[in-house]
């Protein structure tokens, strides 16, 4: 049997096909806008990510037989509030996960609910791009339109929708909307009067590898499938990511750098931050973790390479950093482009770079730039170690991790070995796993982890060099402090 995996992300959704054995036979990428319609704003319409399907999933089907394809699992960008009305039709386009306009709301629900009321409701305080202060904006702002939503729903869960016709969502996902009371894998009531909402209002809540539902047969005959594949309720891309780099139990620890660049932990039990700067969600095989997200990672790269110095040659920016310029640099880059979540929680932050001198050259910039979302994800890494947690190791996986260089600067910057498994596709080969585990290929998330990861590549850290960056990381600690009084006054 055949079983397809969907990652739908910021920049352009992916789709895999994979057979009973894990082996990834065929991958289709389709690209699609993201708006930014003011700054810190960012925004996509849900009918660009099912247009993504209805062209992606029949060319990924090309020379292969349909009729052997089981099952379908998605994995999507977290927190994106999808709206719709009773007929089912998107109210407006999607506030996303990066997107930064709920300061408001945010200080609202931290200051005057409280952080430890939020806390004790669903495990985790208020951040501007998770789903709630993105309602309470809309009911502010939109109150015609928000009057009218029928229906909220996470950006996959629309996905799954248009393929079942099943408003559904899973418990790992729906942990970012501030909705859900994460320890009993439930919606909180407290909390959705908070937001102004019924229950009527959400999606059915799942686990991540239970079927939902079947494709609509017009559906099915758009796509060239079998009208009985299984629709699984699929997972946050995080969650996705970490069954797809077997980042499942107890213990385990999994890197992205995407888009966003997220530190996951995955446990057993249910556990959160006392100081709630990392995320405490569901995990997609049915446990827990604890995750820190930067907001851009790999997209400071994008940044940098294409809009700023104009090249896009990633990889020839990189071979002019010596590599003995490593653990030396004296140029410092602060990642805020989007302003920052995990672990400042600053939607004013801004990027920059400080301490050039004239003999500063473009390769130094670019090194700075790797450094600098390297030490923001080590701010992550720090809060879980001062938690108690031990993370000898680590997975890597995401677009940046494509790069030698980058893995190499950020093994040594936490001076751990980052592991790189053998189907390095993240979010999707994890998704389709999910998708297996629904049509009972495996008999569980952990089973089928245990099946099919290997770890292909494993980047060492270098002692002296981890000394090196020790040294670095302790300046890059000291810039934002030093800045935060300033960012709101550039606005
Ligand atoms: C996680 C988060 C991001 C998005 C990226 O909390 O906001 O990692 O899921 O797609």
């Amino acid at each position: 049997m055949l079983y397809i995996g969907v990652d739908l992300g910021t920049s352009a959704c992916k789709f895999l096909l994979v057979d009973e054995t894990g082996a990834v036979l065929n991958t289709v990428t389709r690209e699609y806008p993201l708006s930014f319609p003011r700054p810190g704003w960012s925004e996509q319409d849900p009918a660009s990510w099912w247009n993504a399907c209805l062209s992606g999933i029949p060319a990924l089907l090309q020379g292969f037989d349909p009729a052997q394809v089981a099952g379908i699992g998605a994995g999507g960008q977290m927190h994106g509030l999808v709206a719709l009305d009773e007929n089912d039709e998107v109210l407006r386009p999607a506030i996303l996960w990066n997107d930064g306009r709920t300061a408001a709301e945010v200080e609202y629900l931290n200051g005057t609910v409280g952080k430890e009321v939020l806390s004790a409701r669903t495990a985790n305080i208020a951040f501007a791009g998770f789903t709630a202060p993105k309602l309470l904006w809309m009911r502010k702002h939109e109150p015609e339109l928000f009057g009218r939503i029928a229906k909220i729903m996470l950006p996959k869960d629309y996905l799954v929708y248009k393929l079942t016709g099943v408003h559904a969502t899973d418990c790992s996902d729906a942990s970012g909307m501030l909705l859900l009371d994460v320890k009993h894998r439930c919606w909180s009531a407290e909390m959705l009067e908070e937001c102004g909402l019924s229950q009527r209002q959400l999606p059915r809540l799942f686990e991540s590898w239970q079927p939902v539902g079947t494709l609509l047969p017009p559906v099915a005959a758009r796509l060239g499938l079998p009208e009985g594949v299984v629709v699984c309720a699929g997972a946050g891309d995080n969650a996705a990511a970490a069954v797809g780099t077997g980042t499942v139990g107890d213990g385990h620890c999994n890197i992205s750098l995407g888009t966003s660049g997220t530190i996951f932990i995955s446990s057993s039990k249910f556990g959160v931050d006392p100081n709630n700067a990392l995320h405490a969600f569901a995990h997609a095989d049915g446990g827990w973790h604890l995750m820190g997200c930067m907001l851009s990672a790999a997209s400071c790269n994008s940044w940098w390479q294409n809009s700023i110095i104009g090249t896009g040659d990633y990889k020839g920016e990189e071979d002019k950093i010596i590599p003995d310029r490593l653990g030396h640099n004296h140029v410092y880059f602060l990642p805020y482009l989007m302003g920052e979540r995990s672990p400042i929680n600053d939607t004013n932050a801004r990027g920059m770079f400080i301490g050039m001198t004239m003999d500063t050259n473009r390769a130094d910039m670019t090194q700075a730039m790797l450094e600098g979302v390297a030490f923001a994800i080590r701010d992550s890494f720090e809060v879980a170690k001062s938690l108690g947690i031990s993370i000898p190791r680590s997975n890597i996986c995401g677009g940046g991790s494509r790069s030698a260089l980058w893995k190499t600067i950020l093994a040594n910057v936490l001076g751990i070995p980052l592991d790189t498994v053998a189907t390095e596709q993240g979010p999707g080969y994890g998704a389709a796993m999910l998708a297996m585990v629904a049509c009972g290929r495996f008999a569980s998330v952990g089973e089928a982890a245990e099946a099919l990861v290997r770890v292909r590549a494993t980047v060492e850290p270098d002692a002296q060099l981890t000394a090196l960056y020790n040294e670095r990381y302790a300046q890059f600690r000291k810039i934002y402090p030093a800045c935060r009084e300033l960012f709101p006054q550039l606005l």
